[in-house]
């Protein structure tokens, strides 16, 4: 059996007590896959260093084998804050408004490619898959080939793949996705991302696209590109939901808010994620139904993100206005609406949070997936389940039609939406999560794996 070689910006969770999910569930998921294949995991350590000595950290932790680089200040500052966070990230999400477009951080993530690949390089055998992921490495796959790689090499987008007409605003955009044409499996988080992604293939470089099987033919080389929606680590989270924890955690949010509704919302403190919107959604709420402010009380966890980048900075702000705002007028000496935490908290204490919240609140403007949504549902009571409202914009919306889809731009639709929940009978809550749990179970993150592994290893060479 090929053994597995794994290639991400971080290689580990940060920190133990990570923001929302997502980077927790896929790094346990790439771990077992890790044991399973045997393998290295490769990325940037976190860490930041002027050597420049190619020093490679080897380690081997629980069968996993992480090898990671330090990064300089500059290569910090140009590709991990700039190309990819001030530029890619926000025009992957649709918000042309936050694109930075600089020449300069567009060398540096050039840049820090070629370093990955440099480094990784010797790290790699014959016969091992290589699969790279997100929108920080691109242009990996082109990188390893120049090297003389002739492995199987995949790569996997975990946010939105943008419509071609904003997508064409960034310059050099083809010469951008021709080098990703040297991968050999490209999967994206949803047909609606990969179906642009094709348009583009086919529009913009005249690549011949079969839309069926999600072939693309250009210059000699065929590409498959596919839909590969992830899931959580289902076992994991259960497992997590009966400790002490979890318990506890549940407990404590349950007694503080006492006969009242506990609405839960987690996310990394990210523009894309729609909290200053979902805040407007509760104002709205309060202002249509003054009489139920003491029904609700909102839990917004948000731990801070990226801080270095200015419009990560700019929402921090209007964050802590526009709650303090409703907080001011909405509050009374026994009651505060919204409860805004900027922190993380472990698997099993979100858990006993989301266990505890009648209503689960995920309205990002865009996102890939968005595992949030799918967690909050796997840690409801079956006979007592609480309600998630959904954004229809978040790549989760495709696979749980049966949560309250809303427009996370709306603030009438946001209020119409937390009262339907608040009224909702149980008949119905209990339908609506019949109607999304299978999902959430079955196609969970060991599949999602065992998916993209599959079709990578089935491809001739
Ligand atoms: O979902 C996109 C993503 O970049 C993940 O790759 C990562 O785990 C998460 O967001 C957190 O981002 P960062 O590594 O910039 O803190």
């Amino acid at each position: 059996m090929s053994r597995l070689v794994v290639i991400s910006n971080r290689v580990a969770v940060p920190k133990a007590r990570g923001a929302a999910g997502a980077q927790g569930g896929l790094a346990g998921a790439l771990n077992s896959a890790l044991k399973k294949f045997g393998g290295i995991w490769f990325g940037w350590s976190g860490q930041e260093s002027e050597d420049r000595t190619g020093n490679i950290n080897l380690q081997r932790n629980d069968g996993v084998t992480t090898a990671t680089i330090d990064l300089s200040t500059r290569d910090i500052d140009e590709y991990y804050n700039g190309y990819a966070n001030s530029t890619l990230w926000p025009l992957f999400h649709y918000r042309l408004d936050l694109t930075e477009y600089e020449r300069e951080t567009g060398k540096g993530y050039e840049r820090v490619n070629e370093r990955f690949a440099e480094c990784v390089t010797p790290l790699i055998e014959e016969d091992d898959l290589v699969w790279v992921h997100d929108y920080h490495l691109l242009p990996l796959g082109e990188r390893l080939r120049s090297r003389g790689l002739k492995n199987r090499i995949g790569f996997f987008l975990h946010i939105p793949w943008p419509p071609t007409r904003l997508f064409v605003s960034l310059p050099f955009h083809d010469r951008l996705v021709k080098t990703m044409l040297d991968y050999d499996v490209i999967g994206f988080q949803t047909q609606e991302w990969l179906e642009s992604f094709l348009h583009y293939c086919s529009k913009e470089l005249g690549a011949e696209v079969d839309e069926e099987t999600g072939r693309i033919s250009y210059e000699g080389r065929t590409v498959l590109a596919k839909a590969y929606p992830i899931g959580i680590d289902w076992d994991h989270f259960q497992a997590q939901g009966e400790t002490g924890e979890a318990r506890q955690a549940q407990q404590r949010l349950m007694s503080s808010v006492r006969h009242r509704t506990a609405m839960i919302g987690v996310d990394r403190l990210d523009y894309s994620k729609g909290l200053p919107e979902r805040i407007d959604g509760i104002g709205r709420f309060f202002d249509q139904h003054p009489d139920r402010v003491r029904d609700l009380v909102f839990i917004q966890i948000a731990p801070p993100s990226r801080e270095d980048v200015e419009s990560y900075q700019q929402i921090r702000t209007v964050l802590e206005q526009k709650s303090g705002q409703i907080n001011g007028a909405r509050s009374e000496v026994d009651v505060v609406p919204i409860r805004y935490v900027n922190r993380g908290y472990s698997h099993a204490e979100l858990y006993g949070f989301f266990r505890a919240s009648k209503i689960g609140l995920v309205t990002p403007l865009r996102d890939g997936m968005n595992l949030v949504a799918k967690e909050y549902l796997a840690a409801q009571d079956p006979e007592d389940p609480g309600v998630l409202i959904l954004s229809r914009f978040a790549g989760a919306a495709a696979q749980l039609p049966d949560a309250v889809l809303v427009n996370p731009h709306s603030p009438d639709d946001l209020s119409h939406a937390i009262k339907k929940a608040l009224d909702m009978p149980l008949d119905e809550r209990k339908r609506r999560y019949e109607g999304t749990i299978g999902t959430v179970r079955d196609d969970n993150v060991q599949d999602w794996t065992e998916a993209f592994t599959n079709d990578l290893a089935s491809v001739p060479i």
